[in-house]
């Protein structure tokens, strides 16, 4: 008889623990499953914050742009008006006659400036570039400006960045950044192995793009180089804002021998 109770009482026991390991699976199953769904919800809500961060920037990007159409029409429109105004000229005979600008001649300074620009440039040394984009801010890192604008004595290369004075002499060398919003960046202008000068510039408040100019005066001998970095010393951030309406440059010029 006790036998019999001592059977019922392991059987008892075995189904007991059998029980007991199968809810602690079933636990367990469910405590990943949880884990799983939380880490997917955390991904989702992350890309949701990145979605709306483009979306902010576009939406900037858009304002500027819309901005600086009204402000090409406007100019087109008072470009108009000047063109079929007529105003009185003096001809040599004495008398008033009304002429158009067109007739008046008034728009011919383009064309001598274009003849100034083409053919013999001399001994003169001037370089102007520009970036064509927007670019990301790395940390001790030359910036390239790939549009060459001016060019005379050929010393600035577009694809390094880098002006190699084409003659010894005192040049003036500038640069203009643009960060883009919530960007900053420490820029040094360097002359052979030394940082000439260095400007900061940051537009991390509100959708400020706050430029900065930076401007050194070097003695180059012929065959120094000049160019544009990011800092080694700060952790520059964001990325360079130029686009039609503001242009990140680099600019140089011999003053004198
Ligand atoms: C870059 O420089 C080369 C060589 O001077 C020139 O031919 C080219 O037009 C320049 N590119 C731009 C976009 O200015």
């Amino acid at each position: 008889m006790y036998k019999f109770y001592y059977l019922v009482l392991v059987y008892l026991f075995v189904v007991t623990v059998a029980d007991e390991k199968i809810n602690q699976e079933r636990f367990l199953k469910i405590e990943r499953l949880l884990n799983e769904q939380r880490n997917e919800i955390e991904r989702l809500t992350n890309e949701g914050e990145e979605m709306k961060r483009t979306l902010d920037i576009q939406g900037m990007e858009m304002m500027h742009l819309k901005k600086a159409m009204g402000n090409v029409i406007d100019e087109n429109k008072h470009l108009n008006k000047l063109l079929n105004s007529e105003s009185k000229t003096r001809l040599v005979d004495g008398t008033d006659k009304l002429m158009r600008p067109k007739e008046r001649g008034i728009f011919n300074h383009k064309e001598r400036r274009l003849l100034v620009n083409s053919g013999d440039h001399g001994d003169r040394v001037a370089f102007y570039a520009f970036m064509s984009n927007n670019e990301a801010i790395l940390k001790h890192h030359t910036l390239t400006f790939d549009v060459t604008k001016v060019n005379y004595g050929s010393g600035y290369n577009n694809n390094t960045g880098i002006f190699t004075a084409p003659a010894s002499g005192v040049y003036v060398i500038t640069t203009t950044i643009h960060p883009f919003i919530n960007s900053a960046a420490s820029i040094d202008i360097i002359v052979n192995n030394n940082v000439q000068g260095s400007i900061f510039t940051d537009s991390t408040e509100g959708y400020e793009t706050n430029a900065a100019t930076g401007i050194v005066i070097a003695w180059m001998n012929q065959g120094d180089v000049s160019f544009v970095r990011t800092s080694a010393n700060y952790n520059s951030y964001g990325s360079l804002y130029s686009i039609i309406i503001n242009r990140c440059s680099f600019t140089g010029w011999k003053i004198s021998d």
